[in-house]
C-alpha cells in the first residue's frame, strides 16, 4: 500500500494567514498541520508517502519533512500545478502508485482516533472510503444509505443533501484508480471530482463505505481550525496529566 498526501490547494478561506504560506504548514496547536495527515498514514504502516503540493512554498514542505528517513519512511514530492480537483492526484501520482493500492489523505484533514488503521491494512481490491455524521453535510461529499446500509447516492457538495453522512478525506483504491481518473471529465467547476470516482467503483458494486467513529476535523477555515487545535491542545494535557510524575 502506498500513500498519498495531497497539500496543495489555493486555501482562500483561511488569508490572510495563507498569503505568505501554505495551509498544510499552518500550526495546529504545536505541530504543524500536515503531521496529523502524515502520522494517520505511518501509523496505518504506510511508509511510501507521496507529497503533492502547490508551486509556491513548496520548499517548506521539503524542509519540513526531508527524505523521511527520521520517520523510517521514504518521502516523495510532486507538484500540482493548479488546484485541478482532488482526482488528479491520482494523475499526479500515476508512476509512484505503479502495481499498487493507495491511500490518498486530505493535508488539511485531521483524524483523532484508531478507526481505521486495521480496515487500511486488511484492504484488497476495489474502492474504500468512510462517512461521519456532520451538522453541515452540504460543504461535502454526501452518501446517502438505504436498508442495510446499502449506499444509494452519493453526491458532491448538494444543495439538498439526502443524508447527514460526509466522506471524510481519506480514501483508500486498487492500482486501477490511475487509469479511472485519466477517463474523468471536469466538473461544472472545473474540477477533477473524487465523488466521481466514488461513483465508478460504487457503480461497479465494488465500493465499501465504512462509518468513522473517530474525531475528524477538516481544518480549512477559522473555526474549524480552532476547534481543532483546541482539541488536541485538551489531548495534550489530558496526557501530559496521566504521565507518571518524576
Ligand atoms: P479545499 O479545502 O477544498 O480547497 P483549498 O485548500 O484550496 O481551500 P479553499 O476552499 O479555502 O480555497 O481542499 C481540500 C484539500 O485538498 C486541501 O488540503 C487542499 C487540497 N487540494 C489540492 O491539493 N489540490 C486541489 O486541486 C484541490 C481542489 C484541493
Amino acid at each position: 500500500m502506498k500513500g498519498i498526501i495531497l497539500a496543495g490547494g489555493r486555501a482562500t478561506r483561511l488569508r490572510p494567514l495563507t498569503k505568505i504560506t501554505s495551509k498544510q504548514l499552518l500550526p495546529v496547536y504545536n505541530q504543524p498541520m500536515i503531521y496529523y495527515p502524515l502520522q494517520t498514514l505511518l501509523k496505518a504502516g504506510i511508509k511510501k508517502i507521496l507529497i503533492i503540493v502547490a508551486p509556491d512554498y513548496a520548499g517548506q514542505f521539503l524542509n519540513l519533512l526531508g527524505s523521511g528517513k527520521e520517520y523510517s519512511a521514504d518521502f516523495s514530492y510532486e507538484i500540482q500545478d493548479q488546484p485541478r480537483g482532488l482526482a488528479e492526484a491520482f494523475i499526479i501520482g500515476e508512476k509512484f502508485i505503479d502495481n499498487d493500492s493507495v491511500t490518498m489523505i486530505l493535508g488539511d484533514n485531521i483524524f483523532l482516533g484508531q478507526d481505521f488503521f486495521q480496515k487500511i491494512k486488511d484492504f484488497k481490491s476495489g474502492g474504500m472510503i468512510f462517512a461521519k455524521k456532520v451538522p453541515d453535510p452540504g460543504r461535502y461529499g454526501v452518501v446517502e444509505f438505504g436498508k442495510n446500509n446499502k449506499v444509494l447516492s452519493i453526491e458532491e457538495k448538494p444543495v439538498a443533501p439526502k443524508s447527514n453522512y460526509a466522506i471524510v478525506g481519506l480514501y483508500t483504491f486498487d492500482k486501477r484508480i490511475s487509469k479511472i481518473s485519466r477517463g474523468l471529465q471536469p466538473s461544472a467547476r472545473g474540477e477533477l471530482e473524487i465523488t466521481d470516482l466514488h461513483k465508478y467503483y460504487l457503480k461497479k458494486g465494488e465500493l465499501k463505505v465504512n462509518i468513522f467513529k473517530g474525531i475528524w476535523e477538516d481544518a480549512g477555515t477559522f473555526d474549524s481550525l480552532l476547534r481543532v487545535s483546541n482539541i488536541v491542545a485538551e489531548r495534550e494535557k489530558a496526557k501530559a496529566l496521566t504521565k507518571p510524575q518524576k
